[in-house]
């Protein structure tokens, strides 16, 4: 049994880590550690037992050909990413080059000169390949007895509609087109749709507060918003509609919207006359009933031959200032990758029932739900609900009731279940399980061992997937049946991601060395197809965040240990961004909503470890003058964030403060209020350089009376 892996010291159980970063974002920027630093490891999860049950592998001959194939595959990525396109795509035109550009000039483009269609590759190639009969789309609504089939052929009539619909209503080639809905299969298929005739969808997360939503479709001058009149969740409707009309009037330009189009979630898709139906909604000037639309156009429609390099979406997402960046995606190295990673990770085969639970609104949804399966060919499996609706057997009973062989979601789900113990999972029938999947934050040894023991009986591989809106798909992973496991480790990298370990602060690689780990932040050092290659309108922030900080490196954000078999460890960000049950929320946003209200004179928000979201946000604010703390204000200002971004970034506690921590300078520590909230005052480091720094004792007993 090696001795890699004293849990006791991996990364995040360790709570004092700095890493200062040679060209921060921001001078006060230090790498904490943000997820399950609160947790102790339980008991009972020994390394030795934990990593007994599954590392066995370890001297594989498979994972021997893995190292072999993957050092040839970073040797030459344009040789290797050349070879799976032509695997994995079928292209109008084949491309010219596979790889121009580079990561050092920030102007990466992959298979130029190539044609393709994302919509094609994902649907007509099946039909025409005789599969028209099998489900590409396996839908569960908010009620478990709502359940849709919708095969290939059924998907390629419905996306060829819904693009005519769209075409009928001016949208054009590179329109960008705002989808904020409800997890309905008319989600994917109208993602589908932008995709067929070249549109790009930029698809809001229906989370998001009307106010989230604006500042989007302005930011994209997006003058197309498809929506519903209502989602499902938790058997409580959500009123979409009434959010749009409000995001409508919260845009200053309003006339950037031309069009709502608006799908009816409960739909009598068999009236016989659905243009003289009701609409269930109070219809606007700018509103166009979806349903009634689709219905009445052709079920045919080619699709648009893109360039490998067009844009397929953008997606918005945080980063260290407030303003969200719309990260771009193309239609050649996006589709490729997506369904790669998606073959390879998940060790998709036919017959799959691919279930990844995730909402559309994030990138997991984008890549995982809609297109990677469909890419491949398999069935997708699209969830409405939550893990505890109607109980806390959901997702076990859909698994079981579906025959579900790959099972995706994020350790915060995991966890939030662990809770009501292994009885639930036990009850059902999960022998059709093969892999499951984590995604979105480290995964606690704890979690993933209720994960790999209580949910896969301790006979199916956990892939633990390291990836990033902006890398398009995995980049760091194990391999089914290939990589050997390590609770907590998203092991090691995929073919083709040349991951490498720099040192924070000169930017040097740490090369790995025999029996040696090392620390330090997470880069990529030659590009892969799948990598975001713009913000929308602001490459200069794109280089700035992503390939100008260690010049000739994609740079992540995120701090790593590699440990001396090679495996990585994330340790968390070395940006101001916080991981709140796997959603990535900026603190800058939080901190914009908070300084909007009246009473707010300045904001900081840190994050807090938390037992089920990984992280909490914990925000302090000094009022204006005449104004004064009550329980109220509080409410308000929790309200300020949930109307500004949305219900998911509330903070979990406002500390009024009569001051904060800052440099002479005026800059806020907000290093110091980490540790303050984690409890760690005793190693709150150099507090020197603070205005004033008899604020920090109060601070710190202030937060200790309040816990
Ligand atoms: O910090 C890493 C964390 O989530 C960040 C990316 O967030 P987002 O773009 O919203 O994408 C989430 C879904 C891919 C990363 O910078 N993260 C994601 N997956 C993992 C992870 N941290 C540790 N382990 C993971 N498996």
């Amino acid at each position: 049994l090696p001795s890699h892996t004293a849990l006791g010291t991996v990364p995040w159980l360790r709570t004092d880590h700095p890493v200062v970063l040679r060209n921060s974002l921001d001078a006060d920027n230090v790498v904490t550690i943000p997820n399950g630093g609160a947790q102790t490891p339980n008991a009972d999860v020994t390394p030795e037992r934990t990593i007994r049950d599954v590392y066995e592998a370890k001297t594989s001959s498979k994972f021997a050909r893995y190292q072999q194939e993957y050092q040839a595959s970073i040797r030459d990525v344009a040789a290797f990413w050349n070879q799976q396109a032509l695997e994995y795509l079928v292209w109008d035109r084949p491309f010219d080059h596979v790889l121009q550009g580079s990561l050092e000039q920030g102007n990466v483009a992959w298979f130029t000169g190539g044609k393709l269609n994302t919509a094609y590759n994902a649907i007509d190639r099946h039909v025409q390949a005789g599969k028209g009969a099998q489900t590409a789309i396996l839908w569960e609504g908010d009620e478990p007895h709502d359940v849709r089939a919708v095969t290939y052929d059924a998907l390629l009539a419905k996306v060829a509609q819904i693009a005519n619909a769209l075409r009928a209503q001016g949208v054009g080639k590179g329109d960008v087109v705002t989808i904020y809905m409800p997890m309905i299969p008319e989600l994917a298929m109208t993602m589908l749709a932008c995709a067929r005739i070249g549109a790009v969808h930029s698809v809001v997360f229906a989370g998001f507060s009307a106010e989230a939503l604006a500042q989007r479709v302005v930011a994209a001058d997006s003058a197309v918003i498809v929506t519903a009149d209502q989602g499902a969740r938790g058997g409580k409707s959500i009123p979409l509609k009434n959010i749009v009309n409000d995001a409508l009037t919260k845009m200053n330009t309003n006339d950037v919207v031309d069009k709502v189009l608006v799908w009816e979630r409960y739909f009598d898709h068999d009236a016989l006359h659905p243009e003289e139906t009701e609409p269930t909604y109070e219809m606007q000037p700018k509103d166009v009933r979806m349903d009634v639309l689709v219905a009445a156009q052709r079920p045919y429609c080619p699709p648009v031959s893109m360039d490998a390099e067009d844009n397929l979406f953008i997606l918005y997402t945080s980063g260290s200032t407030g303003q969200p960046k719309g990260v771009v995606h193309t239609v050649g190295g996006y589709s490729l990758y997506a369904a790669f990673t998606t073959k390879n990770t998940f060790d998709l085969t036919d017959g799959d029932i691919f279930a990844c639970v995730a909402d559309c609104g994030w990138i997991t949804g984008h890549t995982y739900v809609v297109y990677g399966a469909l890419l491949n060919g398999s069935t997708t499996f699209m969830f409405e609900s939550t893990p505890l609706y109607p109980d806390t057997g959901r997702y076990w009973d859909m698994v079981q009731r579906h025959r579900i062989t790959q099972f995706y979601t994020a350790p915060t789900a995991i966890r939030s279940l662990m809770r009501y113990g292994e009885d639930i999972p036990h009850r059902y029938d999960l022998s059709s399980l093969k892999v499951l999947g984590s995604v979105g934050e480290p995964i606690n040894p704890e979690a993933w061992r209720w994960y790999y023991e209580e949910v896969g009986r301790s006979r199916c591989t956990v892939v633990d997937t390291y990836w990033q809106t902006e890398t398009g798909g995995h980049v760091i992973s194990n391999l089914p049946g290939i990589t050997p496991m390590k609770p907590g480790s998203c092991t090691v990298p995929l073919y083709g991601i040349d991951a490498v370990v720099l040192d924070a602060v000169d930017g040097h690689v740490l090369e790995p060395k025999d029996g040696e780990s090392t620390e330090g932040v997470l880069a990529i050092r030659q590009p892969w197809p799948g990598m975001a290659r713009t913000c929308l309108g602001d490459h200069e922030r794109y280089q700035l965040v992503y390939t100008k900080p260690y010049p000739g490196y994609y740079f992540t954000g995120d701090s790593v240990m590699r440990d001396k078999d090679g495996f990585f460890f994330i340790t968390g960000r070395v940006d101001d961004v916080l991981n709140v049950s796997g959603h990535r929320i900026g603190t800058a946003e939080v901190e914009s909503a908070l300084v909007l209200h009246p009473a707010v004179s300045q904001a900081a928000v840190v994050g807090k470890a938390h037992d089920v979201k990984g992280q909490g946000i914990v925000g302090f604010v000094t009022l204006d003058v005449n104004h004064e703390e009550s329980p109220e204000l509080l409410l308000e200002l929790r309200n300020q964030v949930r109307s500004e971004i949305g219900p998911f970034a509330a903070p979990d506690k406002l500390y009024i403060t009569p001051s904060l921590p800052m440099t002479r300078s005026g800059k806020i520590m907000r290093r110091i209020l980490r540790k303050i909230v984690a409890g760690e005052v005793d190693t709150l480091g150099d507090t020197s350089t603070l205005a004033d720094p008899s604020v920090v004792d109060d601070l710190i007993a202030q937060v200790q009376a309040s816990e």
